[in-house]
């Protein structure tokens, strides 16, 4: 059964109470919490003594904090105020002067089958390499450096070098190209671009390269380019500005020792640029001490990591679970991460069941797309394999439909493996509303606020709903992973997230949800101009700008529509200039600049050209009714359309 949400979105209604999965008695005895739920009460009783304990457990200090919370200048938070920390030193070295020095840190398998293994001790040496060759060219605290590469071990390196010297990295998906990688290179005001002649997808090459010159011919201000070589296409080099990552690598610059720098809790540590309400990337800031002491917390909780786990979170490091998940909390905590780079269905649609067998993986975490994805091709090509080392599933980007959840934990999982729908949005940093192995599931349900988090569904006028009642989906006191700010525009942080319920002080997440009988929530959907496409958060604006960039487009406008696998397309409504007349060539011309300007995976998947878009009186255009129509829906109130 179906039903249409606020934002127009088809849902799955809830699945029925009686289908709730207890956790086994063996899970709960061998958690990492088994007090979890009795935690959650305690967390929210006083939060920063919470905190507090997490910060002291999770990871290393250089000098202690003098606070845990400053809230004086509410929204704008401080976490551990005073603290001096490195995110990298966390990760890496103490691991390294540990009996952890040759654990396994990462095992990664390429598309073509390549593999390669890093101990702790290894990752460490590439990364204290990089980071001298990075300070040979200039690079020192808090300069931006822009990460533009495929899904290897050479992109976390770049990230944890970067990290390690205290400089700030801002990673652009690879799947965006060349435009959208110059606004984010020029907002961020980086003068070094690392990158990758090309990457490998479905046994293709995308060219990173090509993009990257495109994008610093775009934006005047990079003067330092390092190619790391991983198709061996061909690409054209710029003297003097172009760079070998395997010849810098060879210098005597590059030595294995490289001190971390010392960072204040609060200076920056990254930028991720994610889509908001206007065409502008917005650079979500998170800082150096709480961002390491929240994603820590909550992998460990969540999934319950051990010390002999072998972890696979299977998205891109180029999008917040991926720094998050892949990145930085796996190594703070000194477990075993898996990476693979390619296709979920390449060259077959096994490949994933294939490396869990091969491998040994005892917890995969993906995104439902993906799940919906490889379902679609039948059980046989999961039950060819044994599946038998996992213990864990997760699912994260959107929600979950119960017909999914239901395939991944029976084919999957062979109901053994509880699956933790973890809610969360580059902004809060780590998970805010998802089960641990301990809590009982409900399929399609994110079930309740991790330790420490106060959600709540409320109205528009700040009183919570009932039970079953959709509405905001808030956040009413802080957390540590929280994003600090909006790259250099402080006041767009305040109205983005701070102003729908400025007057209670809380952060509204952008999302409608509702809560049920039993307190569990039921993530719903955007309520902005945000579309998930296959789990890619993209915003309207940005594919409308790219749009009427094009000489033959007078006005644009795109919304999400619901899709089966996808989760959701984008439907696309153009208004040509005068003169200008519509044709199929066309509409392929405009996808095309689309693919251009933004990047594949936010081309529409239908495009329409008409006369006229509607519009309020005030001029705003009504996506909603241009939604409703494409899914023959009633359009409902139109009291405020102009005509
Ligand atoms: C959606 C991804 C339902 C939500 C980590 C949120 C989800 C947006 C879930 C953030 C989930 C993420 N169930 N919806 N488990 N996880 N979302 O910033 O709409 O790429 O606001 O972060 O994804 O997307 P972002």
């Amino acid at each position: 059964m179906s039903e249409q949400s606020s934002n127009g979105q088809a849902i799955e209604v809830a699945a029925a109470d009686s289908e709730l999965y207890q956790p086994s008695p063996e899970a709960v005895a061998n958690a990492v919490a088994p007090n979890y739920l009795q935690l959650r009460g305690e967390a929210l009783a006083d939060i920063e003594a919470y905190w507090d304990a997490r910060a002291r457990e999770m990871i290393d200090w250089f000098e202690p904090y003098e606070k845990v919370l400053d809230d004086s200048g509410a929204p704008f938070y401080k976490w551990f105020v005073g603290g001096k920390t490195n995110i990298a030193y966390n990760a890496l070295d103490r691991h390294v002067n540990s009996w952890r020095r040759h654990k396994l840190a990462l095992i990664f398998e390429g598309e073509e089958g390549d593999k390669q293994n890093y101990s702790y001790y290894q990752l460490w040496q590439e990364v204290n390499k990089f980071a001298n060759v990075l300070k040979g060219k200039g690079v020192g605290k808090g300069d931006t450096v822009t990460i533009y590469m495929g899904r290897t071990p050479e992109l976390m390196i770049a990230m944890l070098a970067v990290t390690k010297i205290g400089a700030v990295h801002s990673v652009v998906y690879g799947g965006f190209s060349e435009q959208a990688l110059a606004s984010r290179i020029d907002d961020a005001q980086s003068r070094v671009l690392i990158t990758s002649d090309g990457a490998w997808l479905r046994g293709k090459t995308v060219n990173l390269k090509d993009i990257s010159d495109e994008a610093v011919k775009r934006s005047s201000i990079v003067d330092t380019v390092i190619v790391y070589q991983r198709t061996m296409q061909d690409v054209q080099m710029t003297p003097g500005r172009d760079h070998w990552w395997h010849e810098e690598m060879a210098l005597p610059i590059a030595s294995p020792i490289c001190e971390p720098e010392p960072m204040d809790a609060e200076d920056p540590l990254f930028i991720l640029y994610t889509s908001g309400t206007t065409g502008r990337p917005k650079g979500v800031l998170h800082t150096c001490g709480g961002y390491q002491v929240y994603t820590a917390t909550t992998l460990k909780y969540v999934f319950d990591l051990k010390e002999d786990d072998l972890w696979w979170c299977a998205a891109d490091p180029g999008w917040i679970t991926g720094h998050s998940y892949i990145v930085y909390a796996p190594l703070i905590l000194g477990s075993t991460g898996f990476m693979y780079e390619g296709a979920p269905d390449y060259p077959h649609p096994n490949r994933y069941w294939k490396l869990v067998e091969d491998y040994g993986i005892t917890i995969l975490y993906t995104a439902p797309t993906a799940i919906r994805g490889l379902m679609r091709f039948g059980d046989a090509w999961a039950e060819q394999h044994d599946l038998s080392s996992l213990r864990l599933l997760g699912s994260v980007g959107e929600p979950i439909n119960p017909e999914a959840w239901r395939w991944y934990h029976r084919v999957i999982g062979r109901e053994n493996c509880p699956i933790m729908d973890t809610w969360w949005q580059t902004e809060t940093g780590g998970f805010m509303i998802t089960p641990t192995p301990v809590v009982a599931l409900k399929p399609g349900s994110a079930t309740l606020p991790f330790t420490g988090i106060e959600a709540d569904v409320v109205r528009e006028d700040g009183s919570t709903c009932e039970p079953n009642e959709d509405g905001y989906l808030v956040v009413k006191r802080p957390w540590p992973g929280m994003a600090r700010t909006v790259w250099g525009d402080p006041d767009r942080y305040v109205e983005q997230y701070w102003s729908e319920f400025a007057q209670q002080g809380w952060y509204f997440t952008g999302d409608s949800a509702r809560r049920d009988d039993d307190g569990y929530f039921w993530i719903i959907g955007r309520m902005d101009d945000v579309i998930k496409v296959s789990g890619y958060r993209l915003g309207t604006a940005e594919i409308e700008s790219a749009l009427v960039s094009h000489p033959d487009v007078a006005e644009a406008a795109c919304v999400g529509i619901p899709h089966e696998l996808r989760g959701n397309v984008i439907h696309a409504f153009c208004i040509l200039n005068d003169g200008v007349s519509g044709s199929s060539d066309l509409v392929d011309a405009l996808k095309l600049h689309v693919r251009h300007e933004v990047g594949p995976i936010a081309v529409p998947s239908e495009l329409s050209i008409v006369d006229g878009l509607p519009k309020t009186r005030s001029g705003k255009i009504m996506r909603r009714l241009l939604k409703a129509q494409v899914q023959g829906l009633p359009i409902g109130d139109v009291s405020t359309l102009a005509d």
